[in-house]
């Protein structure tokens, strides 16, 4: 195993009923800035619950977050936190809503010029950002348990993140009846999103981490269950909450502690995101199937092991059984109703050149061994059209 320091300070409130533990959790004496999305809090009841359970507290507000939020959006919310002195955030919706509170957080105290610069140096991100803390209304990200916030910038056309220890939220609430309302292809996206964190984590190479292999392959396997299950039936309060918590526990530090991490897909997905506005799921869906075929001999242990565990596939040669488990993967995207292939959401063939590019350009190192070049960039995405 290798080594690591695993800390998550943040506070998990989890069930029916709990935006009216709200109070208990923010400071008593906090002005509060409420930070929510286009609208759907409010066609669903979690804003009037926030509304209720804060009345003796009640909330100022910023909608309008973009899915994929705009740097330029939140720089707007900056400037009303300066304005009028707000020293508590609270995002309330999907990752958009809870990314765009953490980094209008750090922002709003961030001492140099330029707020964006957090997103190439992390270091940046001050150790006194505003606290913040969630509610959330979309299993995916994993937001409501990290330090990590996407940001995209118009301008540039650069979808970028930072990850830092400054920027846990104090809590989040999840109460998986107010995913409910989730259209099913925002559903779908947030189990897609939690499998691809865990395959991050978990198809790279063997570190001697037989917990850490267990803990993602439950993950894994229970997602497989209980995303079609929530599909089917929306308001199953059981398979919503299973979804949820999986979704968290997929990107809280926890199976990543330890093992080799990969992240390349995602890195590949955020410039697809950029460039040409599908939703992050949707992208992770299309560049997975090719890492995987193009990596299959570096991941090929860690392969076999999924295929048997996650897709009980023993039968055949090492060869089959490895190309049979990427097909089920890819397999299991569609079924839940998301694409994956380029030309599922009418990318031109233009985009290989263009992502590769663009990712050299960055300078990332990209995968679990750090050395992914632009050529295999290309052929991994040829791969998808
Ligand atoms: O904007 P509103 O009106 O709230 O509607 C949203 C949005 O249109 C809607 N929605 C959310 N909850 C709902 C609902 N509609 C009905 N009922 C509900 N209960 O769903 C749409 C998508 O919301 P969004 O927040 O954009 O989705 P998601 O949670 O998938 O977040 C995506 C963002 O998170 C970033 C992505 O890159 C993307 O920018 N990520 C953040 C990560 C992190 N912080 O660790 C890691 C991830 O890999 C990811 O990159
Ligand atoms: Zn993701």
């Amino acid at each position: 195993m290798l080594n690591f320091t695993y800390h998550n300070p943040v506070k998990i409130v989890f069930g029916r009923g709990s935006i009216a533990q709200l109070p208990r959790l923010v400071p008593a004496d906090a002005k509060i800035l409420m930070i929510y999305g286009g609208g759907s809090i409010k066609r669903n009841g979690v804003y009037d619950q926030v509304i209720a359970a804060l009345k003796r507290n009640p909330p100022a507000e910023f909608g309008g977050i973009e899915p994929n939020p705009r740097y330029e959006t939140c720089l707007k919310a900056v400037e009303q936190v300066k304005a009028e002195g707000f020293d508590f955030l609270l995002g309330v919706g999907g990752g958009s809503s809870l990314d765009a509170a953490k980094f209008i957080a750090a922002a709003s105290v961030y001492k140099g010029k330029n707020p964006w610069d957090m997103m190439t140096n992390w270091a940046r991100v001050p150790a006194d950002s505003l606290p913040v803390g969630c509610v959330l209304t979309l299993p995916a990200t994993g937001s409501e348990m990290n330090g990590g916030a996407v940001v995209s910038r118009e301008e540039t056309k650069e979808k970028l993140f930072f990850n830092s220890p400054h920027s846990f939220p104090r809590f989040s609430i999840l109460d998986p009846e107010t995913t409910y309302t989730l259209p099913s292809r925002q559903t779908a996206n947030g189990v897609v999103d939690a499998f691809i964190h865990t395959t991050e984590q978990y198809l790279t190479f063997p570190a001697d981490a037989p917990l850490q292999d267990r803990q993602a392959e439950a993950i894994l396997l229970t997602l497989i269950e209980e995303g079609p299950k929530v599909l089917a039936e929306p308001r199953n309060y059981d398979a919503r909450a299973n979804l949820m918590w999986c979704a968290t526990q997929a990107l809280n530090g926890l199976i990543g502690s330890g093992v080799p991490q990969d992240w390349a897909t995602h890195a590949m997905g955020h410039e697809l995101t950029a460039l040409y506005g599908i939703d992050h799921a949707q992208s992770l869906a299309v560049v997975l199937p090719g890492m995987l075929r193009h990596q299959r001999e570096r991941k090929r242990a860690k392969l076999l092991q999924y295929a048997e565990r996650v897709w009980q596939l023993r039968d055949g040669n090492e060869e089959a059984r490895v190309a049979r488990a990427i097909e089920r993967t890819e397999e299991f995207f569609r079924s839940l109703g998301v694409g994956t292939r380029l030309s599922d959401y009418d990318i031109p063939a233009e985009a290989v050149e263009l992502v590769a590019s663009r990712l050299e350009k960055r300078r990332m190192k990209l995968g679990e061994h750090q050395d992914l070049t632009e050529n295999d960039v290309k052929e991994i995405l040829t791969l998808r059209k």
